[in-house]
């Protein structure tokens, strides 16, 4: 029998489902990748216990007070921030397992990463207490604030675009970790972030390297995923509250802003899958592709404009403290 055209087409069109099986065999590699390379470790031994003592309430110790805090104001609002983004971790487990299942090897990948980045809230958290560095009773209602609304994916309606996103945003998350640490002021803290760090940089060559398989499987489809995802990139902490000042304070403060998104995160992952120089498209995916490098050129211009910005308001506040200090 011979089928008509449409048919045809039907029979061969990428569902997510075909997606997810096509893909099964490159995730048993990059799950045996994975455990190969992750180390484990002990959040415990990355917090100052010697540090900590009761609260008031119910223990009748000393109530937290900001000079107790060794962080600086930067640290304190960005630690707040990815730990409240670690937090909402049920919330995210939620919707990669709807997206990619709990069988087999993708199953297994869902579970292991999940208990991977449930450690970083606990380590943090920890950390975070024993050290007083934040106000213990503003963190628990962020918490129950930011938990309570949930999370919910701007990428749940399909695969190829769930799988771009978190190999952005996995690298946006090692970097905000990272450069957390370094504004912190506390080199304990810089120690636990750098370690942390390191577990998001693993999670980022998982899902690069699935977004490579995807490419590869059905370019055109995942080069408009790509598209999509880095023209409507948004943090997933963005539900939080006070997220856009205290973003706006992360992006003065040179832990995450558009100069950073754009060299330290998107360009790392186009450069590394040869996105923009990707050939053999067909029109769609062509003009993805060039959608994709024109908005890159657009946001460097914005990031050179941001670092502009930056840089008079950084000597403007120089100026104001040298004029203190005279
Ligand atoms: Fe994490
Ligand atoms: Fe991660």
């Amino acid at each position: 029998m011979t089928l008509a055209p449409a048919q045809r087409t039907v029979s061969t069109a990428w569902t997510d489902a075909r997606l997810i099986l096509a893909l099964e065999e490159v995730v048993e590699t990059e799950l045996d990748r994975h455990l190969k390379a992750a180390k484990e470790w002990m959040p415990h031994e990355y917090v100052p216990w010697s540090q900590g003592r009761d609260f008031d309430g119910v223990m009748g110790g000393d109530p937290w007070a900001v000079e107790q805090s060794k962080v600086t104001p930067l640290g304190r609002i960005s630690l707040v921030v990815n730990l409240l983004t670690e937090d909402n971790l049920p919330s995210y487990h939620h919707e990669i397992a709807t997206m990619f299942g709990r069988e087999g090897a993708w199953g297994t990948w869902v579970h292991r990463w999940t208990a991977e980045e449930g450690r970083h809230g606990i380590a943090i958290r920890d950390y975070l207490l024993a050290t007083r560095a934040v106000d213990p009773v503003a963190l628990e209602r962020a918490r129950m604030d930011h938990m309570s609304a949930g999370f919910e994916s701007d990428n749940a309606h399909s695969m190829l675009h769930s799988v771009a996103y978190v190999a952005f945003q996995e690298l946006a998350t090692r970097i905000s970790h990272r450069n957390t640490g370094h504004y912190s002021g506390d080199p304990l803290c810089e120690q636990l972030l750098a370690k942390i760090a390191n577990d998001e940089n693993l999670h980022m060559v998982f899902y690069r390297n699935l977004l490579r398989a995807a490419l590869e499987i059905a370019p055109d489809l995942a080069m408009q995923a790509i598209r999509d995802v880095v023209v409507e990139f948004r943090m997933p902490g963005h539900g939080m509250p006070g997220f856009e000042r205290s973003a706006a304070q992360i992006a003065i403060g040179g832990i995450y802003n558009l100069r950073i998104h754009h060299d330290d995160v998107l360009q790392p992952v186009l450069r590394h899958l040869r996105v923009l120089e990707l050939t053999g498209l067909g029109p769609a995916g062509l003009q993805a592709q060039q959608e994709l490098g024109l908005f890159m050129d657009g946001l460097n211009a914005q990031a050179v404009k941001f670092d502009e910005r930056q840089a008079a308001l950084l000597a403007r506040r120089a100026a104001v403290a040298g004029r203190k200090a005279g």
